[in-house]
């Protein structure tokens, strides 16, 4: 953060002397340059904070310098040196969006102060950069990954093992199963935590468009390119760009696609210059890729160089037990959206929704539950609730038959109760419990034909609460 590395640009050879000294006392990383022209393809090769530059410069003046290098890096810090304290190059170079300038000659206090204020300012806008991603970063750690089945536990693994390099990664999983969550988990657990995550989806952009987006355009680079665009692996400079549906991604961009992997620079559509980037780069995919090798719609090359570090999402549907956790989530996240009490599952929905087999994966789940939550006015959901399912056939033919004691007696309950204004006050808990004990000890009792011992044995009570229960509940005893 701040202020670190320097580039001071000036034909005479004792001012470049005089200033990278005094400079690099301070600790800063300076490099020199002796005309613009260098000046300038340093620019393109390095990532400067700040870059010094004399006016007058055989080939290229400091202020064509100043123009071209922040057209190539628009938030490049430049401070231009003039000779001559006139007006008319100190004005033209601020319009310009030279950051400031220093008339020759000047005191190393002077520079001392310059520097100063810009190390201020590289932290200010640094950190307001900063604080805003870590806000929308917060929100994002915030949609936790959720699921202890051992396939997750091996992607928790795997996610930490890749996210302190700059391996590639290549995500695959059917649709809904978490690929863009897995890909953003690997940029905040990776040192490019706070800087940019530049998502692109390869599929949903026209394919002569596509290009543009990814790598920007010049200025008349084609019709209607009216402006200079800078495209996604530049605004994904320090951090990461995340190429999804890769398998979309047509042949002659793969070979673009390769070539930024492995030069680790872009070049404009329209553009002459090759922009140094640093982006690490995640791809995914929910198509077999593999399948696309063979039938040469992707390229072999760009498969092996994507495909360092293989993380295979696995659908939700050989991976149930995770269902249970991922309800509860969506149930509190969604009703805390809606500032309403978290919703609950009764025992049937539950069941429902771990036998349903979710061909849209962990989405459609999580769909399924914004739509219950919202649609339902109870605080309880019901296999009612999610009828989307209900209907689909092959999935009612899973849900067992069989329902539990309790999802039964909760459905009986809750037709007879019927709202509970109807109810009378006062004893409703002991009336109900009394109608559950009365045929339980009824069938029990039958079991062990009327013997008591035995019974409360069974029952796990004492046998003069048994007793006693016989005589409160006015259970009849047949003895055959
Ligand atoms: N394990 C999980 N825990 C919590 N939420 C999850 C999990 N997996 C997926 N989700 C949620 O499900 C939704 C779909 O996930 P995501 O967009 O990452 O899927 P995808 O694989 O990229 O799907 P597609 O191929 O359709 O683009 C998101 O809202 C995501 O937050
Ligand atoms: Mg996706």
């Amino acid at each position: 953060m701040g202020l670190h590395r320097i580039l001071v640009a000036d034909d005479e050879e004792s001012m470049r002397w005089v200033l990278s000294k005094a400079l690099r006392k301070k600790g800063y990383s300076v490099d020199l340059a002796a005309d613009g022209n260098q000046a300038l393809r340093q620019v393109q090769e390095q990532s400067y904070d700040l870059v010094i530059a004399d006016i007058k410069m055989p080939g290229m003046t400091g202020l064509e310098l100043l123009d071209k290098a922040r057209e190539l890096r628009p938030d490049l810090l430049v401070v231009v040196m003039t000779a001559e304290a006139s007006m008319k190059n100190a004005v033209e170079a601020m319009k310009r969006g030279a950051y400031d300038y220093i008339t020759k000659p000047f005191d190393l206090e002077v520079l001392d102060a310059i520097i100063e204020k810009v190390s201020r300012a590289r932290d200010v806008s640094n950190q307001v950069a900063m604080l805003k991603q870590e806000l929308k970063d917060r929100y994002l750690v915030e949609k936790n990954i959720i699921g202890n089945s051992a396939s997750m536990q091996e992607l928790y693994k795997t996610i930490g093992k890749v996210a302190g390099s700059d391996i590639t990664v290549l995500i695959q999983g059917e649709s809904g199963t978490g690929k863009e969550l897995v890909a953003r988990a690997i940029h905040l657990n990776s040192s490019r935590f706070g800087k940019p995550f530049v998502a692109i989806n390869c599929a949903a952009i026209p394919k002569d468009l596509l290009e543009s987006e990814l790598f920007g355009s010049e200025r008349g680079a084609f019709t209607g390119a009216i402006e200079r665009k800078t495209g996604k692996f530049e605004q994904a400079n320090h951090g990461t760009i995340f190429l999804d549906e890769i398998g979309d991604m047509p042949l002659d961009l793969q070979a673009k696609i390769l070539r930024v992997l492995q030069e680790q620079e872009i070049t404009r559509i329209g553009g002459s210059q090759n922009l140094a980037v640093d982006v690490r780069v995640v791809a995914a995919t929910n198509q077999d890729l593999q399948e696309h090798v063979r039938n040469r719609e992707f390229r072999e090359d760009l498969y092996y160089r994507l495909n360092v570090v293989p993380i295979n999402l696995t659908p939700l549907r050989e991976r149930k037990e995770d269902i249970p956790a991922l309800v509860a989530y969506f149930l509190e996240h969604t009703c805390a959206e809606l500032e309403i009490p978290t919703k609950q599952c009764s025992p049937d929905t539950m069941q429902l929704l771990t036998t349903h087999s979710w061909p849209g994966n962990v989405r459609e789940l999580e769909n399924s539950i914004k739509r219950a939550v919202i649609l339902s006015s109870d605080h309880l959901l019901s296999p009612s609730d999610f009828t989307a399912i209900t209907n689909h056939r092959e999935t009612f033919h899973a849900v067992p038959q069989e329902q539990s004691l309790e999802a039964i007696v909760e459905t009986k309950l809750r037709s007879s109760m019927n709202g509970i204004e109807k109810l009378d006050k006062g004893d409703i808990y002991n009336r109900v419990l009394e109608q559950v004990e009365r045929p339980l000890i009824r069938y029990v009792l039958e079991k062990t034909r009327g013997n008591q011992v035995r019974a409360a044995d069974i029952l796990g009570i004492n046998r003069n609460t048994l007793r006693k229960k016989i005589s409160e509940l006015q259970i009849a005893i047949k003895k055959d």
